[in-house]
């Protein structure tokens, strides 16, 4: 049987460069959706897929990413004094229990793939799972745990994939499947036989793209130790996963649901729209804000 999926590593040490400047002070994974941070809706759909341990991975002048999920007794004793029941118990569902939080600093900006290895301690070996978590998913049951499913069935490594938007498959990893190894589930689960990261047009071997949630196996490190740059002259998790691939297997899963690119101006604002159209206690207000301004 399988290990089970017990730690996420969640690389958030990225500068936000598209969602500048609000970026500049505010760590891009703590802008809000509606009135939570795009981290908070992610570490909710880990813990919704059975995930123990939580392992960020911070840049410098990202200290509020810590204190978010830490206790804070001003906001929280004047919220109980002022008997705020309702915004202290929302302030309370993020903090993290004592010991299920760990924050590595990556010091330099040298990839996807540096962020995942600067984890190999803390995760040790065991399965893993990694979250981009600018990539906001709005699924039931949510992407991480369609994810965790998966696994449980065929084990191995498992990488959510979707769709490209027509034209930008080089922005993201492609990846090229064998629809006839999948395993019957909707066609959805599919075995992968190649990976690529940022193939320039017209070279790419499908239009599904990375989409930014992984199982992995823990043999990923020693190849991440040594990894040469790649795309854009960073260490590439694809391009290690991409060697992984010729000793263990590897399956795409096409996820049921909607992903958000949160690392956008649009794909924010888009994010803010469904999640308050989706939210019963705002759909009517937000759909009248909204149509008035149409
Ligand atoms: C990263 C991954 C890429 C994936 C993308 C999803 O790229 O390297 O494979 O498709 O996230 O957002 P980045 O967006 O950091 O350039």
């Amino acid at each position: 049987m399988s290990k089970r999926v017990r730690k996420a590593v969640l690389p958030v040490a990225g500068m936000g460069t598209r969602v500048l400047p609000g970026a500049k002070t505010t760590p891009k994974n703590l802008l809000n959706v509606v009135d939570r941070p795009i981290l908070s809706y992610v570490v909710e759909e880990a813990r919704a897929a059975g995930i123990e341990h939580f392992v960020f991975i911070v840049g410098r002048g990202q200290g509020a990413i810590e204190d978010y999920f830490d206790a804070n007794p001003e906001i929280e004793g004047a919220l109980e004094a002022k008997g705020k029941a309702e915004i202290l118990a929302d302030v309370r569902r993020d903090l993290g229990k004592p010991g299920e939080m760990s924050f590595i600093r990556q010091m330099a900006p040298l990839g996807l793939g540096h962020a995942v290895w600067c984890a190999r301690e803390v995760i040790g070996d065991e399965p893993f799972a990694v979250m981009l978590p600018d990539m906001l998913m709005a699924a039931a049951p949510p992407a991480l745990a369609q994810a965790v499913d998966a696994y449980e069935k065929v084990g191995g490594n498992i990488v959510a994939v979707e769709p490209a938007p027509e034209g930008e498959t080089h922005k993201y990893g492609i990846v090229a499947l064998d629809r006839k190894g999948g395993d019957g589930q909707n066609g959805r689960l599919n075995r992968m036989t190649g990976m690529v990261e940022k193939p320039p047009l017209g070279t790419e071997p499908s239009n599904l793209f990375i989409s930014g949630r992984y199982i992995l196996q823990p043999e990923i490190f020693q190849i991440l130790e040594t990894q040469p740059r790649g795309a854009g002259g960073e260490i590439q998790l694809t391009d290690a996963m991409a060697t992984l691939m010729t000793r263990q297997d590897f399956h795409a899963l096409e996820y049921e649901g909607t992903t958000y690119d949160c690392g956008d101006k649009i794909g924010l604002l888009r994010a803010n729209v469904a999640f308050a159209l989706a939210r019963p206690d705002l759909a009517n207000e937000a759909r009248a804000a909204i149509e008035a301004l149409l």
